[in-house]
């Protein structure tokens, strides 16, 4: 018998809708993919757009798996620790 243990990728899913867009959200999903690309976490962690996710005005905001956790108001700073937390996730 093989046995295989298959590993989810975490998942960052970041708002595009209309608040976020205004709040910079097109930054952000550049920001965490050069972040991705260059932790070399490609294939570990992957970005996805989404709809709205609540806190509309407070954005852009990102919820991130596994765990379920909601990051609002990102800014640069906080991108390292938001993909760490998608990687770490996923181990
Ligand atoms: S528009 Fe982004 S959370 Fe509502």
């Amino acid at each position: 018998m093989i046995v295989k243990e298959l590993r989810q990728p975490g998942v960052i899913l970041i708002c595009t809708d209309k608040d976020c867009r205004k709040d910079g959200c097109k930054q952000l999903q550049c920001d965490i993919r050069a972040c991705i690309r260059n932790a070399g976490l490609k294939g570990s962690v992957r970005i996805q757009k989404t709809k709205c996710l609540g806190p509309c005005g407070k954005g852009p905001n990102a919820m991130v798996y596994p765990g379920a956790t909601l990051f609002t108001r990102i800014g640069a700073d906080d991108v390292a620790a938001i993909v760490e937390a998608a990687a770490v996730g996923a181990r």
